[in-house]
């Protein structure tokens, strides 16, 4: 199709010129001949008019990303050339075995099960229904126009077909304008109605894919949390606070999925580490602590094995660089500062302000004030100072966000951070000292 539109399109201006002469020509002719040949040579342009349109349609499938957008323009463009008063783009839901219209030029959005009304029979059995009185029909479902108070007389309503034949949509185009929708409509419906099939279809293999990747993620990041008590919802936290950093910064869009990814993943690792190292309730001794830094190399290691989106490529070394320090005395690698990807640097930030404020084995949960008091300190030769200053900016929707996931914080036990959290602050603090 697209071959012969574009000998179409480029064929246009003789195209035009051929009419004039035959109107020349026709100008000397009977009435009845001359107005014959006036109708045909109109159809011809109004053919190629069409094409055009489809054409122009068919090719903004390949610039346009947003689907809605896409899918409005589409449903415009067939009302109008259809003459038509409106035009609505219906997609399956095949979760809830419902039809919605994704785009209802002058409605609301409807609802209803598939094999209900027009609309629904043709998504059940895939074919083209053409009727120029939908109130004769009794499989009309006269209910929207019900409650909206539109009549609908002529319908036309045809499957949007996936690659494998499966009905994904339905198109359907709604009161031509002085007659009903003829066999030509229903070609050129289903020119454009198999473009917008591709468009849907695509967007909902990204859709799934991308859903797919979330909930893999997301799932490694539950079953490191679910290792222990004392760092459920550690990961989650974590994400959630490297977002509000990173957008502090004015990072967006993929950027920020990327980081995102990374602090869900930071800490997978952890799955790696013996239970009698990560739920001690006190100080970890030298040789437990060079012990737990292992996690970090390990999560480098782990998430090697995980073929990541071109776009995502970064991940696992930006989580893996999540305990380097800018003085370049961090770990696994001890990278110097210009090393250190400055997602890791912000996941860093994100990590230790969760440690701080939420409750450990072997420290109590400090106040927002305490937690940005110790990471003052530890801005320069750990923290840098750039992501610190995004800290600061972003500490009031920090604070709404601890408050928000104070839910999700371990409950304190026996052994653990009950009997520590008496303390006002954690060994470890209380004692910097001992700890390079
Ligand atoms: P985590 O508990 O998630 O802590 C992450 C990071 O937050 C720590 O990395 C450290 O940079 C900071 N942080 C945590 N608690 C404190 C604190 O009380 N004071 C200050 N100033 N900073 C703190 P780090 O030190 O590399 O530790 C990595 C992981 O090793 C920790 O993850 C935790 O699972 C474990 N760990 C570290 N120290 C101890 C300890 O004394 N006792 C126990 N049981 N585990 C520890
Ligand atoms: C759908 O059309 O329902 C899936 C596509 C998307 O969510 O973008
Ligand atoms: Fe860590």
């Amino acid at each position: 199709m697209t071959g012969h539109g574009k000998r179409e399109r480029r064929k246009r201006p003789d195209r035009r010129g051929a009419v004039a002469d035959r109107r020349a020509a026709a100008a000397g002719q009977p009435d009845a001949e001359r107005r014959q040949g006036e109708r045909r040579s109109h159809e011809r342009r109004s053919t190629g008019e069409k094409l055009d349109v489809i054409l122009d349609i068919t090719r903004q499938l390949m610039a346009v990303t947003d689907l809605d957008a896409l899918l409005h323009h589409m449903a415009e463009a067939t009302a109008g050339l259809l003459g038509a008063d409106r035009a609505t783009i219906y997609v399956i839901d095949r979760e809830r075995n419902e039809l919605w219209s994704r785009v209802a030029l002058g409605a609301g959005e409807i609802r209803f099960p598939i094999g209900r009304g027009i609309a629904g029979t043709v998504a059940l059995t895939g074919e083209t229904i053409n009727i120029p009185d939908a109130y004769a029909d009794p499989r009309w479902n006269p209910e929207p126009d019900r409650l909206s108070g539109y009549h609908t007389k002529s319908l036309l309503t045809f499957p949007m077909k996936g690659n494998d034949g499966r009905v994904l949509g339905v198109f359907q185009v709604v009161n031509k304008k002085g007659g009903h929708f003829t066999r030509s409509d229903e070609e050129t419906l289903a020119s454009l109605g198999a473009s917008a099939a591709v468009a849907v279809e695509n967007a909902q293999l990204i859709a799934e894919q991308k859903r797919l990747w979330q909930s893999l993620i997301e799932t490694l990041a539950i079953t490191v949390d679910a290792r222990d008590q004392q760092t459920a919802g550690h990961s989650q936290r974590v994400t959630r606070y490297a977002e509000v950093i990173g957008r502090s910064m004015g990072w967006t869009g993929k950027d920020l999925e990327k980081l995102q990814a990374a602090a869900l993943l930071h800490d997978y690792g952890k799955i790696a580490v013996r239970d009698q190292f990560l739920q001690k309730p006190g100080k970890l001794d030298e040789a437990e602590f060079e012990y737990m830094k292992a996690h970090a190399e390990k999560t480098a290691e782990f998430l090697a094995h995980l073929v990541f989106p071109l776009d995502m490529r970064e991940v696992p070394m930006i989580a893996s660089q999540h305990h380097e320090r800018m003085d370049g005395k961090g770990y696994p690698k001890g990278l110097n500062a210009d090393r250190i990807h400055i997602g890791a640097r912000i996941v860093a930030a994100a990590d230790i302000f969760d440690a701080l404020t939420a409750p450990r084995y072997y420290k109590p949960a400090y106040p927002v004030d305490k937690t940005m008091e110790l990471m003052k300190e530890m801005t320069g030769p750990h923290l840098d100072p750039r992501v610190m200053d995004a800290v600061k900016r972003a500490l009031p929707e920090l604070e709404r966000t601890v408050e928000q996931l104070k839910p999700t914080w371990p409950k304190p036990t026996e052994e653990g951070m009950g009997t520590i959290a008496e303390a006002a602050l954690s060994e470890r603090d209380a004692a910097p000292a001992t700890k390079t």
